[in-house]
């Protein structure tokens, strides 16, 4: 008989996130057989019932509910897992600390400040078990930078540059609001690129390099007005299509972030760079097992970037997987998200990014929509 403990998951949407999220608990214990935890995926929830059967079925789900407070209420389910649109967080995970779960939010963590800080009262009240998807800390080669960077081999670190580029909105007829559309709608997404990409950016960047002291932003909306799917109506439109900001960091480096909608020709585009004094790194979302390193110390006939395949068992993650030399994708990021939620049952320690540091995400992004708003710099209030 198993001597494994059960973690029961209630996972509340069955979208892109959802299936991502249901592909994570389904892989980890043949990957990660030493954990002590192992997920049980008692019960999905969203409200399209024609499409609810047919997920749970696909995945593995014990049962489905149409009614998230129903979910939470339920004695059998220990974590809620929440993979709905950014307007319903808050209240799904306030609903669901004072019910006592364990809650995995994906990001951004809200939709404004308020929503946010009124999260981490919850979730600090209540005292669960918390984590937020920003799930590209957990690409190895995003992982190994870390590493890289916390070795001291940059030293002083002078510029941090991040893009996120896509190019889906262009285009006048695309309803803003309703089902798959909900992030063209600011009333629920908060924001556009903003809360969408940038924040991605900007915890990967806090989590590499420390704390954002203040930003100046710009923002735009190419498109002024489109029609609502729901209300059929033509409306302003309310979300920022791109943003871009200069910042200070907190060691002293300077920062540079751009992410837009309407860079025809990039799908998903997220790349980073990092330059210090001795050592710089880059690295790609398009080539994601890889990390772009250069040394100045190298002799100077085979100085160069070189380009560090990041496939082999002593590099992060990757003795879970195959053999040196074979990649892993970008669903692996939310596999291992899994496991550091399991293993931080375990061992105690909280699993980074935890609705506290996301909040700091939150910071960040929300002096970046007042700077584009006022035209002048803003402190962030980040604490490090
Ligand atoms: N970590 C990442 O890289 C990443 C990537 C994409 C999306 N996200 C985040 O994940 C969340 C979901 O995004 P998505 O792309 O999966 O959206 P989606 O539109 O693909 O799916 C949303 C799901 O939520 C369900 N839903 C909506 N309102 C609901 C309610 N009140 N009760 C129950 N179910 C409800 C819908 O029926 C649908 O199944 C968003 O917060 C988004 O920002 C994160």
């Amino acid at each position: 008989m198993s001597t494994k403990k059960k973690l029961n998951i209630g996972l509340i949407g069955g979208g892109f996130m959802g299936r991502t999220h249901s592909n994570g608990y389904n892989r980890v214990a043949n990957f990660f057989p030493a954990l002590q935890y192992t997920p049980v995926l008692k019960a999905v929830c969203f409200r399209n019932e024609s499409k609810l059967k047919g997920f749970a079925e696909q995945w593995g789900y014990e049962s489905t509910e149409t009614d998230w407070r129903k979910m939470i209420k339920r004695n059998d389910i220990d974590a809620i897992d929440i993979c709905t649109p950014n307007d319903t967080h808050a209240e799904i995970a306030i609903a669901a600390a004072a019910a006592g779960k364990m809650i995995l939010c994906e990001k951004p963590l809200a939709r404004n400040l308020e929503e946010s800080q009124q999260m981490v009262d919850a979730i600090t009240k209540a005292g669960v078990a918390n984590t937020v998807w920003y799930n590209y800390r957990r690409l190895p080669a995003v992982t190994l930078a870390k590493q890289i960077i916390g070795s001291g081999k940059l030293g002083q670190i002078f510029h941090y540059r991040a893009n996120f580029l896509q190019d889906w909105t262009i285009n006048a007829s695309l309803p803003q609001g309703g089902e798959g559309l909900w992030r063209m709608d600011a009333a629920v997404a908060g924001s556009g690129v903003l809360g969408d990409l940038l924040s991605h950016c900007i915890d990967t960047a806090m989590w590499l390099n420390g704390g954002i002291k203040d930003v100046t932003a710009m923002s735009e909306t190419f498109i002024k007005e489109r029609m609502h799917q729901l209300t059929g109506k033509v409306e302003k439109v309310g979300i920022d299509d791109a943003c871009s900001f200069l910042c200070h960091f907190s060691n002293g480096s300077l920062g540079l972030f751009e992410s837009t909608r309407y860079a025809r020709g990039h799908k998903a585009l997220y790349t980073f760079e990092i330059n210090g004094a001795n050592a710089s790194i880059r690295w790609d979302l398009h080539d994601l097992n890889r990390l772009e390193y250069f040394d100045n110390s190298d002799e100077s006939i085979v100085k160069g970037w070189r380009s560090i395949h990041v496939t082999d068992g002593d590099q992060p993650y990757m003795n879970k997987w195959w053999v040196p030399g074979l990649g892993i994708g970008y669903e692996h990021s939310f596999v291992h998200q899994v496991a550091d939620f399991l293993e931080s049952l375990e061992t105690g320690k909280p699993c980074s990014p935890t609705f506290a540091e996301a909040h700091q995400t939150q910071l960040v992004c929300n002096a970046v929509q007042e700077s584009a708003k006022s035209g002048s710099w803003k402190n962030t209030g980040v604490s490090n």
